[in-house]
Formats: C-alpha cells, structure tokens, sequence
C-alpha cells in the first residue's frame, strides 16, 4: 500500500523566520516540506525561488523538500533547484507545453518527479504521464494564495486514479486541514499538503497527529 505523508505548507508562516518556522514543523511530526514557488505569472502572486532553498538546505540537511513549481516553463528551474537541494519537484501540466521533457529533466537532476493539476483541468490529462511521475498532485484551490477555502468537488480526481493506481502517491493541495482530511482519506488522498490550518493551530503537533490517524484509517 502507500505511505501516507503529512507535509506543511509554509507559505501563511512567518517568511522572516522561515528556517525556524520549518524546524518547528518538521519538530512537530511532519513528514517533509511542501515550499510553494509562484512567479506571478502561472498564478497571480510572488514567492520566492531557489536562492531561498539553497540557504534553506545547510540548515536542515536531511529534510525533504517538495518544491511546488506554480511557474510558468517549470523547465526553466530544474537545475537550479537540483543545485539548491532540492528533494522533489513537482510542476503543473498547464504550465509547459512538454510534460515529458519536462519530467525527463528533472529525473536527470536526481530529483523526485511531481506532476499537478488545477481545479478546472480534467484529470484525464495526465494519466499518460502516471507512470513515469513519483506524485500526482490534485489541487483543492485554484493556486495562487493560502488560506482559501477547500473546493470539495475537486475529490472525484483523486477517486478515479486511486481506483486506477493503488500504489499511486496522490497529494492534495488547498484548505486542507483537520475539518477536511476525512473527505481526501474517504477517497484515496495519501500526501496532505496543510498550510494555514498547521500554521495557524495553538498545537501543531496534535492537528497532526490527529491528521495522520485520519488519513491512516
Ligand atoms: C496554494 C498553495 C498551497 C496552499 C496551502 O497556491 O499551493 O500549498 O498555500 O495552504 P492552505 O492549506 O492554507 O490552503
Ligand atoms: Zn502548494
């Protein structure tokens, strides 16, 4: 079966303490880093890129990053986070015109491969690329800013490729938190993505736990 993964979001967080911020939620029982890139042109707000991973990385050698490339040309990035130590990187289909390029690239680099897909895209598009990806990312907002409200209807993808692929790792991204963990669970999700639900929370450490029993049902 799958191993399920709770993986923070720290985009709602302190960004003038980012190194701190992390170790607190990694301190807390979370399983990797999910670092949203955005480049104000794939989605309508600014962030920041592999400059900030490369200081990031001496400070917690072991952590996995998962960078979530919401960048136009996504293949423009792939060696400089490869260099910056970068874990994973996970890209979305709507945003190069080579998927497969793409993927092949950052394999190169040594990196995991993700590939992701915005709330209006059918999740038909990327089964052709299933098996050559480590994660299939099923966004629950339209990216661009944390703290939005988690759209439901966005579930069904993740029903039909974990019907299709039991061992598939399928994240969800979005408004994700203790009140909507149960719906991602119910249908197969594995890797769950939290921002300001975990950011935000008195105690970190038990809405993850409690996250963690959930998806592990
Ligand atoms: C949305 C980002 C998400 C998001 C997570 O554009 O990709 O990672 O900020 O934060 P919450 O959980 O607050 O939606
Ligand atoms: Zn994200």
């Amino acid at each position: 079966g799958c191993s399920c993964r709770i993986a923070p979001s720290i985009l709602n967080a302190d960004l003038s303490s980012l190194a701190e911020e992390c170790q607190r939620l990694l301190d807390c029982g979370s399983d990797y880093l999910h670092l949203d890139v955005m480049d104000g042109h794939f989605v309508p707000n600014l962030t920041f890129g592999h400059p900030v991973v490369k200081c990031l990385r001496p400070k917690m050698p072991e952590a996995f990053f998962e960078m979530h490339m919401m960048v136009d040309n996504p293949e423009r990035w792939v060696e400089a986070m490869a260099d910056a130590g970068a874990s994973m990187y996970t890209f979305h289909y709507e945003a190069t015109s080579d998927p497969v390029a793409c993927i092949r690239k950052i394999k190169e680099a040594g990196m995991k491969v993700g590939l992701g897909v915005n709330p209006p895209t059918d999740v038909s598009v990327v089964l052709p690329y299933v098996d050559m990806v480590d994660l299939i990312l099923i966004m629950t907002v339209n990216p661009g800013f944390g703290g939005q409200s988690f759209m439901s209807e966005c579930l069904p993808k993740v029903q039909v490729l974990r019907e299709k692929y039991k061992n598939l790792d399928i994240e969800v991204d979005g408004g994700v938190g203790p009140k909507t963990i149960q719906q991602c669970a119910d249908v197969g999700a594995n890797v769950i993505v939290s921002g300001s639900a975990l950011v935000k929370h008195d105690n970190p450490r038990e809405a993850i736990q409690m996250m963690r029993a959930t998806i592990n049902e």
